[in-house]
C-alpha cells in the first residue's frame, strides 16, 4: 500500500455562503426529478448519455472494484424484444407472485402489466452488477460491495442524465435474468435495473407524490 503511486487530490474549498447557495440549487433541482412514464421518442444527443455513464463510472465502489456495466439499447427491434420479455414477466408476476400489500402500493402509480416506455424511450440503459471482474489476463476476482456500489452508481447515473436535461425512469421486472440473454452478457453480469432515459412528452403527466420532510428522514446527533 506504500508503495502505491499517489497523486494530489484536485478539491476547491468553497466558502460557506457559497456552499449552502449550491445545496440549495441542487436541492431543488433534484426535487424537480420526476420519474417520467410518457416519452418523446425524439433521439438523445448520445455524447449525453455517454458522459452520464462516465459520471456513473466515477461514483465510489467497495475496494474500487466498479462492479458494474451499463448496455445502452436504442435499437428498435431490441427494444421491442425487451417490452415483449418484460410484459410476460409482468403478466406473470401479476397473476402468481404480487401480494396484496405490493399490489396496493403500485396502485397509486397506476402501473399495469403494459410497459410502453420500453420502446417508446429513445435509450434504455441496462445497469448490470458483476460478482466478478476480469484483470487483462482473463482471471476473475471478486468483487466486494456489488450491490451497494452499482446502487451508487446508479444513483449518480439518474442525477447525471437529470442534470444533463433528461427524464429518467428506473424499471425493475422481476425476474430480469431475461435481460442478460437478449443482450447477450457473461454469465458473471447480473441485471440490476433499466433506466428509460428520454424526453418528456409535452403532455407528460406524473403521480402526484408527497416526499418525506428532513425531520423524518434524518437524525442529526449533535454533541451540544
Ligand atoms: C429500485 C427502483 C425500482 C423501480 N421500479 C419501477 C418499476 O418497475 N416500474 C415503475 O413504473 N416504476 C419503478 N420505479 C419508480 C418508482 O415508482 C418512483 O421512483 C417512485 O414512485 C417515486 O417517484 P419519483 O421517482 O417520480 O420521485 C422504481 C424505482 C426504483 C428506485
Amino acid at each position: 500500500m506504500a508503495d502505491e503511486p499517489r497523486i494530489p487530490l484536485d478539491f476547491t474549498r468553497l466558502s460557506p455562503e457559497e456552499m449552502v447557495e449550491r445545496s440549495r440549487a441542487l436541492r431543488d433541482e433534484f426535487a424537480r426529478r420526476r420519474s417520467v412514464r410518457d416519452f418523446d421518442p425524439t433521439p438523445v444527443p448520445r455524447e449525453v448519455l455517454e458522459n452520464a455513464i462516465l459520471a456513473a463510472g466515477s461514483a465510489p465502489s467497495g475496494a474500487n472494484m466498479q462492479p458494474w456495466h451499463f448496455v445502452v439499447v436504442t435499437d428498435p427491434e431490441i427494444k421491442h424484444e425487451i417490452r415483449e420479455l418484460a410484459q410476460e414477466t409482468e403478466r406473470s408476476f401479476y397473476d402468481k407472485r404480487i401480494t396484496d400489500e405490493w399490489r396496493g402500493a403500485l396502485e397509486p402509480l397506476g402501473v399495469d402489466t403494459t410497459k410502453p416506455f420500453l420502446t417508446g424511450a429513445p435509450a434504455l440503459i441496462v445497469v448490470f452488477r458483476r460478482n466478478f471482474v476480469a484483470d487483462e489476463s482473463g482471471k476473475l476476482h471478486k468483487t466486494y460491495y456489488p450491490m451497494e456500489s452499482t446502487g451508487l452508481a446508479t444513483g449518480m447515473l439518474i442525477a447525471a442524465l437529470h442534470m444533463a436535461g433528461l427524464a429518467t425512469l428506473p424499471y425493475t421486472p422481476s425476474p430480469m435474468a431475461f435481460l442478460r440473454d437478449v443482450l447477450e452478457r457473461p454469465e458473471t453480469d447480473y441485471p440490476f435495473l433499466v433506466l428509460a432515459a428520454g424526453y418528456p412528452t409535452a403532455d407528460a403527466t406524473v403521480p402526484a407524490i408527497t416526499r418525506e420532510p428532513l425531520e423524518s428522514i434524518a437524525t442529526f446527533v449533535d454533541g451540544d
